[in-house]
């Protein structure tokens, strides 16, 4: 690992611990550095997090799916939103393809633009947790470090890392939208999985491949992982 990935790390893991130490505070190590001299103060809410959970009847989490483009992010954050909105949970979807429209229009697809993009997103799916959603994220998220400050950023006992494992050959195949035959071309620059890198998760929640399990399986998995996980609040 190079010099920045591991200072990233470290920064990320910090973040982590001293963010879920201060769950309402605006003063975590990430932002720290960035707010000092800048006279802003942070304002504490009256409601605490455990009245919006007893409102919705569940914890807040992010559901962190990463993959190739072509894996069935986007398919299965949609079906599990709907599935999730049917049983009556307060959910919304972050879909990389969607962000770039707006929030992410000027970001492109350099190892920084990327990073740039992952901490947006991540930054607003924290935002939708504290007002106590379930958010469910589709993001290439190519690289392990920018995964690792998506975690500290949201909390680590609110991010749920899950590896839409599809094979590049299934994608490459698929190709929905044309791009990999136009990255084959060379009309698209650093495309991930044929010029760009995708470095796989080495210890994801959950792991799905959405050509070897029908999307309804693969959506009540997740489903079944998330009522382990937050379906039960604490009265
Ligand atoms: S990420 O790498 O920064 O996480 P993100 O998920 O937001 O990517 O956007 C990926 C989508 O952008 C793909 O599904 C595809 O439609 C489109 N795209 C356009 N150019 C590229 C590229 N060079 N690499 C990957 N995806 C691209």
């Amino acid at each position: 690992m190079n010099m920045r990935a591991t200072h990233l790390l470290d920064a990320a893991r910090r973040h982590a611990v001293a963010h879920n130490a201060n769950d309402a505070a605006g003063d975590t190590p990430v932002h720290r550095g960035m707010q000092r001299g800048r006279n802003i103060f942070w304002h504490k809410g009256q409601v605490e997090t455990n009245c919006r959970e007893n409102l919705f009847g569940h914890r807040p989490a992010t559901v962190w799916l990463t993959g190739l483009s072509g894996a069935g992010k986007s398919t299965l954050a949609y079906e599990l939103e709907k599935y999730l909105l049917l049983q009556r949970r307060a959910c919304y979807v972050l879909d990389g393809d969607n962000l770039r429209h707006h929030l992410n229009c000027d970001l492109g697809f350099s190892a920084d633009a990327r990073r740039e993009n992952i901490r947006r997103a991540a930054e607003v799916a924290r935002l939708m947790n504290d007002a106590g959603l379930i958010v469910i994220t589709a993001f290439i998220s190519p690289f392990v470090e920018d995964r690792a400050m998506a975690r500290a950023i949201v909390g680590d006992a609110r991010f749920i890392e899950v590896h839409v494992c599809t094979a590049l050959e299934v994608c490459e195949a698929r190709d929905p939208k044309g791009l990999y035959a136009k990255a084959r071309a060379g009309k698209i620059d650093e495309f991930t999985g044929v010029s760009s890198p995708y470095e796989v998760p080495l210890q994801p929640d959950l792991k799905l491949d959405s050509s070897a399990l029908p999307l309804a399986e693969a959506t009540r998995l997740l489903f079944e992982h998330l009522a382990s996980t937050v379906f039960e609040v604490a009265q």
